[in-house]
């Protein structure tokens, strides 16, 4: 299959275009696009063969189920079997945007979509191009971050070329992401809702508006973490691990920088590649190694708009051992820790 691409400027739609890749998704094919968080790998939801290509591309497990993409908050509707008063509320202050909800499906949402749950999983994007392709579709569009299975989620066209070029019908290139790491999901389906990923859109922010949640176990950012079963079946996969082996080094910042130096220099005298995820505040401490910068520290959004490429390029480099900084765990932090210990397979140190 060739995978044909489209350029299209989320300032400056043009329609023709929107239509073409619209078509691509009512006959069943697979159409890659931005959105806010990440890149997805879209589908028409209500279409199981179109969803099961998904899983095929990606070679992802089939109990894993497919976030829902809509056009308008209304869409809901037909989808659910009911929109509890939370969720209302999560949808007119989040909506468009990183936050995904858990309601009880409706019959009309296929088991193939769900990983044969009876919620599904729903999101309306905040992102013209996403929001104009869905629309013109005139259907719910399934979409996974739009990468293999196992690798980090794509944050540039490029990205998803690098991992399913031949693989989906067509890319909607519409330049690089915003935010850089997945929505939030939250499941409004029990007594007190739960947080099964952590994202941009934070638990406090939550809590703001529909007050107490919980936060699922399973993702709590430390070793015992992994005893927990994730509510969220995609929790539970390997994810986004880079092909070096990468240690996590916590605490006050200069033991940081230090332990790293010594670990750094330890790889390199044996001849081994070593790369170091830093940030704009502490790059310049580093003696050896490839240094990547994140961003600033102070600067949430910038960390998370880096933090997969940095990944991705770390492979490229063929990068052996990897030494990260980490991060606190609070605020967006919290998401930012949970991608990073996951990448590491919770390899991590306090000094
Ligand atoms: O930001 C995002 O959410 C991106 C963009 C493309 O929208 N999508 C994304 O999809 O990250 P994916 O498939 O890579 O991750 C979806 C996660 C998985 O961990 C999956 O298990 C969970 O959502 N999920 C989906 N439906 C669910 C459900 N009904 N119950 C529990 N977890 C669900
Ligand atoms: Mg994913």
């Amino acid at each position: 299959m060739v995978t044909k691409t489209y350029k299209i400027d989320k300032d400056n739609i043009k329609l023709p275009l929107i239509k073409e890749v619209a078509h691509i998704l009512c006959e069943g094919g697979l159409v890659a696009f931005p959105t806010e968080t990440v890149y997805g790998l879209g589908a028409n939801a209500l279409d199981i063969d179109a969803a099961s290509k998904i899983y095929m591309a990606k070679g992802r497990p089939s109990d894993n189920p497919l976030i829902v993409h809509i056009a308008h908050k209304e869409d809901v509707e037909k989808l659910v079997t009911n929109i509890p008063e939370n969720a209302k509320l999560l949808m007119d202050k989040f909506w468009p945007g990183p936050l995904t909800i858990i309601f009880n499906k409706s019959e009309i949402v296929p088991y193939g979509v769900t990983g044969n749950l009876e919620t599904v999983g729903i999101r309306m994007p905040d992102h013209s191009v996403a929001l104009a392709i869905i629309d013109e579709a005139g259907v719910p569009i399934a979409a996974p971050s739009a990468n293999t299975s196992t690798r980090p989620s794509p944050t540039k066209a490029s990205h998803v070329l690098e991992d399913l070029d031949g693989r989906i019908n067509a890319i909607v290139d519409g330049g690089d992401v915003n935010i850089g790491i997945e929505s939030t999901i939250v499941d409004v389906t029990s007594e007190i809702p739960v947080i099964l990923r952590p994202g941009y859109i934070t638990k406090a922010e939550i809590e703001q508006v529909i007050g107490l949640v919980n936060i699922d176990k399973a993702i709590l950012n430390n070793k015992n973490a992994d005893s927990f079963i994730a509510k969220a079946p995609g929790m539970k996969y390997k994810h986004y691990a880079p092909r070096g082996e990468m240690l996590i080094v916590e605490g006050k910042e200069e033991n940081v920088v230090c332990k790293i130096n010594e670990l750094a220099k330890e790889k390199i005298k044996l001849g081994k590649k070593v790369g170091i995820i830093a940030t704009e505040e502490t790059k310049d401490l580093y003696e050896d190694g490839i240094i990547i910068s994140l961003g600033r520290r102070v600067d949430e959004l910038d960390i998370t708009r880096h933090l997969f490429n940095t990944l991705r390029e770390l492979d490229t480099l063929e990068i052996e051992y990897i030494f990260s900084e980490g991060f606190t765990n609070d605020s967006v932090g919290q998401a930012i820790m949970n991608r990073l210990l996951k990448a590491a397979g919770h390899n991590i140190i306090k000094v």
